[in-house]
This record gives C-alpha cells, sequence and structure tokens, in this order.
C-alpha cells in the first residue's frame, strides 16, 4: 500500500499517476487534494507521511508545484526520509542509497511520461543497504539531536 497526495500544483500529475497505479494494480491511499482548488501543500504532506509513519504504507508519493515546498514539510517530519525527483535516475538512487520512503515530484517541472517511469523506479528499487545503511542510520540520528 502507498499513500499518495498533492496540492493543486501537482494535482493534475497525481491523476496520471492514480491511473498508472490502478493499471497496475498497486493499491494507494489517496491524501488530496480532490481537486484544482487552491489548498496548502504542507498539510497534504502530513497526511501522506502520517500513513507511512503509523506503518500503514510503506512508501509515499507527494506533488505540488514545483516539489520543493511539499519536500521541506514532509523532511519536517520525524521518520520520513523525502526525497525530491527530477529523472529516473533520481528515482532509483533515492531508494538504492537513501532508503527514501517518499518521493516528491513536480506537477509543473516533470513531464507525465518521465513521472509514470520514475514512479515504477521508485517503488521497485530496494535499498542498497552496507555502506549507506551506516549513512542512513546518520542521517536519522539527526533527528535525535
Ligand atoms: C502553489 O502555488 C505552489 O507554491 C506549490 O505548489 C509548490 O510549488 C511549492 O513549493
Amino acid at each position: 500500500m502507498i499513500a499518495i497526495g498533492s496540492d493543486h500544483g501537482g494535482y493534475a500529475l497525481k491523476q496520471e499517476i492514480l491511473k498508472h497505479l490502478e493499471e497496475k494494480g498497486i493499491d494507494y491511499i489517496d491524501c488530496g487534494c480532490f481537486s484544482t482548488d487552491s489548498v496548502d501543500y504542507p498539510d497534504i504532506a502530513e497526511a501522506v507521511c502520517a500513513n507511512i509513519t503509523d506503518g500503514s504504507c510503506e512508501k509515499g508519493i507527494l506533488l505540488c508545484g514545483t516539489g520543493i515546498g511539499i519536500s521541506m514539510a514532509a523532511n519536517k517530519i520525524r521518520g520520513i526520509r523525502a526525497a525530491l525527483c527530477h529523472s529516473e535516475f533520481d528515482a532509483k538512487m533515492c531508494r538504492e542509497h537513501n532508503d527514501a520512503n517518499v518521493m516528491c515530484l513536480g506537477g509543473r517541472t516533470t513531464g507525465p511520461n518521465i513521472a509514470l517511469e520514475m514512479v515504477d523506479l521508485y517503488l521497485n528499487t530496494d535499498f542498497g543497504g552496507d555502506r549507506h545503511q551506516r549513512r542512513v542510520d546518520k542521517i536519522m540520528a539527526i533527528e535525535s539531536k
């Protein structure tokens, strides 16, 4: 199960991603927004990330206009490692090296074709562990300082 959400700036791309997930038979929780009416991206980041931190979902996808604001908000939440991605390489590496549990996309910066490729890579790439685990552990230790 994955959690997904966007503000109005990411709404159109989110709808494309939802269609893609349905075609692939991947279950998701859509945390909004549900129209192009203006909403505040930190509220959506909190709603998606709550599903990850309570264990209901393993991974999340967040979208806003650029992906910047929503990634900033998500990374303030304990336990979240949100990666703003612009390429297939980013989507693969954020899993392999950083064990990202949220991928952030910009609805106004990333086209639908590449976004769907990125979603597949993000969902299907395993964390590399080993030296990357040590580095991720150091990221998470910053939260308790
Ligand atoms: C909303 O207009 C816009 O600021 C938001 O979608 C996002 O790009 C913020 O980082």
